[in-house]
Order: structure tokens, then C-alpha cells, then sequence
């Protein structure tokens, strides 16, 4: 087996020993635990939040005082605490709908969109960029000042576009391939810091 197959077995086997919904909780706790994203009481939005995992984490990490709400296309099994709406994040209507559901902008923004991947590089690149920002955008309305936001990036050609569109907004930017992300993925993250509104 190789070494990146058998990481990726151990995060399987672990996030099922620990009742997470998937592996990618631990990619979300690695980054909290490398830029302390989020603090109790926050208010946080997921979107593509399916099947939950990243949603368990951040549950647990803002605490009963805070918010947590996620957005799929896909249906979601409840989780205690948690608001979950599905629903396209390209609908005219969502920012609407999370500033009601929410009663007011979020401290974080998550987003680990990924489109049904075709195994074409390129054009999963560009529909994975594209679906993260669309999140960007709704960031724009969603967000407080000073809040926090990670998006996951598919390595590519539009990469670096997308990084200077978010240098506009964020005051800190950080791009991170987590170690429960398999090393040989094309999938990063970017960590965004104090949103300048
Ligand atoms: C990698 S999964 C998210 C995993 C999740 N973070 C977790 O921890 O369980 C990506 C999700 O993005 C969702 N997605 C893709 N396009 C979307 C869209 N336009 N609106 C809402 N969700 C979308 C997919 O349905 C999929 O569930």
C-alpha cells in the first residue's frame, strides 16, 4: 500500500472510531489547531457541508452559545445543534435565506465545495474555482468584519487568480494542504484572516 493510501486509511478508520461523518473532519481540526479559526460563540457557515463532518467539528468547537449552519444540494442527516439547509449555493436567494436563519453575519465562513469530479484535470480545476468563488462572493455579504474564512482550492492554472481575489478581502492569507489530505491531491487550502469588509 502506499504511504499516502495508508494515511488515508487512517483518517478513515479514525473518523469512524470517533462517530465523524468523514475523514475531512480532521482536515478542518488540523487547520483550527495551525491558525485558530474559530473561538466559542461564533457563528459559522458551511457551504457544501455533506455529509457533515466539518460541520461536527466546528459544532464542537464554537460551543452551545454558538451557530452553526451548513449548505448542501445534497440531504444531510440532522446533527444536535446544528441548522442545515439544502440548497444550491448559486441560488439567487441564499444570502437572504442564511441572514434570516443565521439573524446576522458569520464569524466563519467554510467552504469545502467540490463539483462531481469528471477525472479531467482542467476542467475540474476550473469548476471547483468557480464553485469556490461563488462561496467568495456570498462571503462578501455573509461576513463580519475581521471574521475568518477557509476555502478548498483545486491546484490549477486560476489558482493564483483566485489567491489575488482574495488578498482584496482578507488581511492574511495562507495556503495549507492538511496532513489528513492526501499528499498526493490536488486539493489545498486557503486559511483567510481578518476579512476587511
Ligand atoms: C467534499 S464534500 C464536503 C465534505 C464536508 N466538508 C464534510 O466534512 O463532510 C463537497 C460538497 O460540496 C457540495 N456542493 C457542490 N456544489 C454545490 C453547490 N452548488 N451548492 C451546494 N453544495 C454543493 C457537494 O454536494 C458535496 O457534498
Amino acid at each position: 500500500m502506499k504511504l499516502s493510501d495508508a494515511k488515508k486509511d487512517h483518517y478513515r478508520k479514525l473518523a469512524k472510531q470517533k462517530g465523524y461523518r468523514s475523514r475531512s473532519a480532521y482536515k478542518l481540526t488540523q487547520l483550527n489547531n495551525s491558525y485558530h479559526i474559530f473561538n466559542r460563540g461564533d457563528k459559522v457557515i458551511d457551504f457544501g457541508c455533506a455529509p457533515g463532518g466539518w460541520l461536527q467539528i466546528a459544532g464542537k468547537l464554537v460551543g452551545i452559545r454558538g451557530t452553526v449552519i451548513g449548505i448542501d444540494i445534497k440531504q444531510v442527516e440532522p446533527i444536535e445543534n446544528t441548522i442545515i439547509l439544502q440548497d444550491d449555493i448559486e441560488n439567487q436567494l441564499i444570502v437572504e435565506r442564511i441572514l434570516k436563519v443565521l439573524g446576522g453575519k458569520a464569524d466563519v465562513v467554510l467552504s469545502d465545495l467540490s463539483p462531481n469530479v469528471s477525472g479531467i484535470w482542467d476542467i475540474d480545476h476550473i469548476r471547483q474555482i468557480s464553485l469556490s468563488k461563488s462561496a467568495l462572493n456570498l462571503s462578501r455579504d455573509l461576513l463580519k468584519k475581521g471574521g475568518s474564512a477557509v476555502f478548498k482550492v483545486f491546484e490549477g492554472n486560476y489558482l493564483n487568480d483566485f489567491k489575488n481575489e482574495l488578498k482584496i478581502y482578507f488581511q492574511k492569507i495562507f495556503l495549507k494542504k492538511p496532513d489528513a489530505s492526501r499528499q498526493s491531491s490536488s486539493e489545498f487550502y486557503f486559511v483567510c484572516l481578518n476579512f476587511k469588509n
